[in-house]
């Protein structure tokens, strides 16, 4: 086997191992229903962890089907949603849900191309909803899952945006093994939360430090610029 694969290897047998023990109980994680699914991606765009959980129940309570959600009036949303910041989330939201109810028979595309269609979705959301909802092997990249690929496969922060950026998905999908998107991709974003942190890194306990091209990072930061985000959608 060659470098390249032992270390891809040993990134997914470590990172998995790892999460059978640390996983977090999250409730999105209780449910393949590609619309709250979508719900709690949008959430948790610009939203930490603990901060969207009361709200994504709250707001499924209050919207529990697209119908509802499509039906919403602007003003009450936005009430809704208003402890969460950033209120052109929700309405967006809505947007997708009304596209879904005219163009795709109630039902939110399986495909990459289907949702990536859609104003509000962006390559991420795609992602996200195709290996969350639909179990497929699609790769995600969001800050946390930028940093630890990045760090741990080298990814030199000198590059280019775009540049960075497409070596970055590359990586995120080549990290996938086969029928496990649902779970490596969600392995990624708590280890990225719990482990391999934007400052502090926990690296002298981490799981993958003997095959990290970073390892030690003794200057507690990202090695890399953070990622740019994208104006519409993620
Ligand atoms: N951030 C974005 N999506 C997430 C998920 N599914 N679990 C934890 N954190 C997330």
């Amino acid at each position: 086997m060659t470098a390249r694969a032992t270390s891809l290897r040993t990134f997914q047998q470590r990172l998995l191992a790892w999460y059978r023990v640390h996983q977090r109980r999250l409730p999105w994680r209780e449910t393949r229903d590609p619309y709250k699914i979508l719900v709690s991606e949008i959430m948790l765009q610009q939203t930490q962890v603990e901060r969207v959980t009361p709200k994504y129940r709250e707001f499924l309570r209050r919207y529990p089907t697209l119908q509802a959600l499509a039906r919403a009036r602007a003003a009450e949303l936005r009430r809704v949603w208003y402890p969460l910041g950033y209120n052109v989330r929700p309405l967006r939201l809505r947007r997708i849900a009304r596209s879904v109810l005219r163009d795709h028979d109630g039902r939110i595309p399986d495909s990459y191309d289907g949702l990536i269609a859609m104003d509000g979705i962006g390559r991420y959301t795609a992602g996200a909803v195709l290996s969350f909802a639909f179990e497929r092997d699609a790769p995600i990249l969001d800050t946390n899952v930028a940093r630890l690929l990045a760090r741990y496969f080298g990814v030199r922060g000198d590059l280019k945006v775009a540049r960075r950026q497409q070596r970055l998905w590359q990586l995120a999908e080549a990290v996938i093994p086969e029928g496990q998107g649902y779970t490596i991709n969600q392995a990624m974003m708590d280890f990225g939360a719990a482990v391999c942190t934007a400052r502090a890194p926990r690296c002298p306990s981490c799981a993958l430090r003997r095959a990290c091209r970073s390892f030690p990072l003794t200057d507690g930061t990202t090695q890399a610029p953070p990622l740019r985000r994208r104006r519409r959608g993620h």
